[in-house]
């Protein structure tokens, strides 16, 4: 039998089949067009999870939705707004947007770019295809290929600007590329905004969030979820928290985003128009575990393709500065760090080396916090 329990065991079935599916450089969406019915075993996620999956509740709740329409011109709005994003960022690590001033034209535009770029030519789109994280721009299935237990049922298009913060617009793929210099230019204005919001949440100065440089460096991370002919045994996007200090998420009508909320797994319902925030394991870092950065998942659907584009703040790797608990947000008695500092280079070579669902932050955690003097 061929068992695959964790990526620092080797077994060399599985590698050898990874890198003839890697080979294809046609991703997930190659094997659904060539009518595949049977999901190969790589995408198949181990037994005990699928028994876990059986008594893990899916619950009718709904994520917090904002409405931003007025902020602009009101006080009392602006704080009332400012409480409920601090709240949802609280209690949910989530919420979805609406009337954030995105227009649904350029939101669509986006979908679509997205869309075209996996549903073109296969030979144009396999030259993008590549590993090398040093790329700004790539396609490539399953960043974590090599690393984790099950692949993903899912192809991404990313364009990341961590390591050079300069993006070259000729670097985009061609066919989706005024789709995303214009998406880039309005959610870099709305992540303005929503660090705005969430310092006043915090009692911080209004410019405090975007002086940690966050928006300097960025990651939009597109993806391609293609219909799944067995979508109960693997996952669009395994369980996770985002490596970021905020995320910002466009996704089709289809569903299949999960918060997971008190231990149960709550959908993210897809709204025309909104946009879902998420507090990305940085801000729940610097902020003392004040805000939330929670775990969330996509599951597979028999429907499809699903699009979604995550718009990470990530910072820059050029930077030297050192990232740790917020000094005006602690105190040593009632609120002492929890965390330690990092850079943010560490941050992501330790993310990077893990599998998606078994990276997360709590090395980071001072060891004998709590435990006295
Ligand atoms: C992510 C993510 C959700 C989605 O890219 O980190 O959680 O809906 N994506 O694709
Ligand atoms: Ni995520």
């Amino acid at each position: 039998m061929d068992v695959c329990t964790n990526g620092s065991q080797l077994d060399y079935d599985r590698v050898k089949e990874l890198q003839a599916f890697d080979a294809t450089k046609a991703g997930v969406k190659g094997l659904v067009d060539l009518g595949t019915k049977a999901i190969p075993r790589i995408f198949i996620r181990p037994p005990e999870e699928l028994v876990q999956e059986l008594s893990t509740p899916c619950v009718k709740l709904e994520v917090p939705v904002i409405n931003f329409e007025g902020i602009d011109r009101s006080k009392d709005r602006y704080n009332e707004v400012v409480e409920q994003v601090l709240d949802a960022s609280e209690n949910w690590g989530f919420f979805q947007v609406v009337n954030h001033g995105i227009s649904s034209e350029v939101l669509d535009k986006m979908l679509q770019g997205i869309r075209s770029f996996f549903e073109q030519d296969d030979e144009v789109k396999k030259n993008f295809y590549s590993r090398d994280m040093t790329k700004q721009v790539k396609y490539m299935s399953n960043y974590d290929l090599y690393n984790s237990r099950a692949a993903n049922w899912r192809d991404t298009l990313a364009v990341d600007t961590y390591k050079i913060d300069y993006l070259d617009p000729n670097e985009l793929p061609e066919i989706c590329r005024d789709a995303m210099l214009d998406y880039f230019n309005q959610v870099l204005k709305l992540s303005d905004v929503l660090l705005e919001l969430l310092s006043m949440g915090l009692g911080l100065e209004p410019n405090y969030l975007k002086e940690t440089e966050c928006t300097k460096g960025w990651a939009s991370i597109n993806h391609y979820y293609p219909a799944c002919p067995a979508p109960k045994l693997t996952l669009g996007t395994c369980k996770h928290t985002d490596p970021a200090f905020l995320t910002i998420l466009l996704q089709d009508q289809i569903g299949g985003l999960q918060v997971l909320h008190k231990n149960q797994w709550v959908d993210v319902q897809p709204i025309p128009g909104a946009l879902v925030i998420n507090i990305g394991d940085i801000l729940q870092i610097i902020s003392n575990d004040k805000l939330k950065s929670v775990n969330h998942r996509v599951t597979a659907n028999q429907v499809g393709p699903r699009i979604s584009s995550a718009f990470f703040l990530k910072g820059i790797s050029s930077s030297s500065k050192l990232y740790g608990p917020i000094k005006e947000l602690l105190s040593e008695k009632k609120n002492p760090a929890i965390y330690r500092e990092f850079t943010l280079d560490a941050f992501y070579a330790h993310f990077f080396s893990r599998p998606l669902d078994d990276a997360g932050f709590e090395y980071l955690k001072i060891q004998n916090h709590g435990d006295g003097m």
